[in-house]
């Protein structure tokens, strides 16, 4: 297994980097719509894609474990380098924090989790009323649902930011940063 070197980043560093962007950015804006236009259809895709994202998150964080962090490219100011560590530890922390709050809310709330029509957790069914379900701890799935809500909308602020960062990089400062990260 080859490490990142300073001049080159590993094809699995490349590789966990882009398939938890992708699936992030896509469950970050799928979970908005769906909440926000009440189409329950997709919240069985949101969890499923949810929690697929949570195993690779982990060998993610293992990998940073072995591997350390990918050192900056040129020399920037204590200012940058700091903003830059705390964006890649809340966007990491927030690949863990966001699918286990998911995951605790659903199965708290009696509403059951399923990856891809597999069933992981029942449904609580209401035995009078099949078609309702019956909360297991009303308040920890509320908390669990303040957690799921509002690391969302941080990692949706901390996302456009670490963007706007590797975009000011390659515009302003025209270094290798985008392009180690892509090749
Ligand atoms: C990295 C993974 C995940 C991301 C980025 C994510 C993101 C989001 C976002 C942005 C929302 C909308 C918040 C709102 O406006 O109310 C949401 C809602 C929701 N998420 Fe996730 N989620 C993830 C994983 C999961 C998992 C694993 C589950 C369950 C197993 C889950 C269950 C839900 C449910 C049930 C809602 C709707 C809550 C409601 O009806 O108010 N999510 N998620
Ligand atoms: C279009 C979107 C994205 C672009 C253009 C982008 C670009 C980059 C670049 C250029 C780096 C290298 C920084 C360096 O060398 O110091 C980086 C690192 C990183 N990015 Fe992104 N990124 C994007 C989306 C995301 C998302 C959604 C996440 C959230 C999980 C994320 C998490 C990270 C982390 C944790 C690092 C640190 C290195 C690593 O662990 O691989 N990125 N990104």
């Amino acid at each position: 297994m080859k490490f990142d070197s300073h001049e080159k980043l590993s094809s699995l560093t490349l590789a966990l980097h882009w398939i938890v962007a992708i699936v992030m950015i896509s469950l970050l804006a799928i979970g908005v719509y769906m909440v926000e236009t009440e189409t329950r259809s997709l919240y069985s895709w949101h969890k499923s894609f949810g929690l697929l994202i949570l195993f690779i998150a982990v060998i993610r964080v293992v990998w940073r474990i072995r591997n350390g962090w990918p050192t900056p490219v040129g020399n920037y100011s204590n200012f940058e380098h700091l903003l830059s560590t705390i964006v890649h530890w809340a966007l990491i922390i927030g690949t863990i924090v966001l699918p286990i709050s998911g995951f605790l809310m659903s199965s708290l709330g009696g509403n059951g989790v399923d990856l891809f029509g597999l069933e992981i957790i029942a449904r609580n069914i209401d035995p009078e009323n099949p078609a309702k379900t019956i909360t297991h701890s009303e308040a920890l799935a509320s908390f669990f649902h303040n957690i799921h809500y509002w690391s969302s909308y941080i990692i949706i602020a901390t996302v456009i930011l670490h963007v706007a960062g590797a975009l000011k990089h390659h515009i302003i400062d025209k270094d290798e940063t985008l392009t180690r990260m892509l090749k």
